[in-house]
């Protein structure tokens, strides 16, 4: 399974580091929304979900975390651990985020507003509806 990992340019200076990230240049999509997890608990595993339409970019700005990207086929673990890496996730995909270190915030560029409609929270109907597909 591929993945697509990103890696955005830093302007640093003797002053420290800056990543800009614009729609369609950067990002490979309108940004309609932009969300971010922090003091995540140890141990605990988010996401567990695939998304009908919507497109990611996942930026660990802070930290690091570990991505299992599922496409009901096939499985792979990314690690995020630069605040100038971004993974794509795109929709058809079941997502989970864990392995959090202490301090990550997680960064999340979406190319839908929030609709839970989008989403399959439910792992076996995932897979259902993307056999159905293929
Ligand atoms: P949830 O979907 O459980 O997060 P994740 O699956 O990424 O671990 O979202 C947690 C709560 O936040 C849930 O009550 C829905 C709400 N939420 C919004 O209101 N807007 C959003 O854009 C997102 C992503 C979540």
């Amino acid at each position: 399974m591929q993945t697509i990992k990103y890696t955005f340019q830093p302007h640093g200076d003797d002053r420290g580091q800056l990543v800009a990230l614009e729609e369609y240049n950067d990002i490979p999509f309108r940004i309609k929304r932009v969300y971010y997890m922090y003091d995540t608990i140890p141990n605990v595993v988010r996401g567990k979900h695939a998304h009908k339409r919507l497109e990611q970019i996942l930026v660990c700005v802070s930290g690091s975390c570990k991505i299992r990207l599922d496409n009901g086929k096939e499985k792979k673990i990314v690690a995020l651990e630069k605040p100038y890496e971004g993974l794509y996730v795109s929709h058809d995909m079941w997502r989970e985020m864990y392995d959090f270190s202490k301090n990550a915030v997680l960064m999340v560029f979406a190319s839908e507003v929030y609709d839970e409609d989008d989403y399959i929270r439910d792992y076996d109907e995932f897979l259902s509806y993307v056999k159905e597909k293929r």
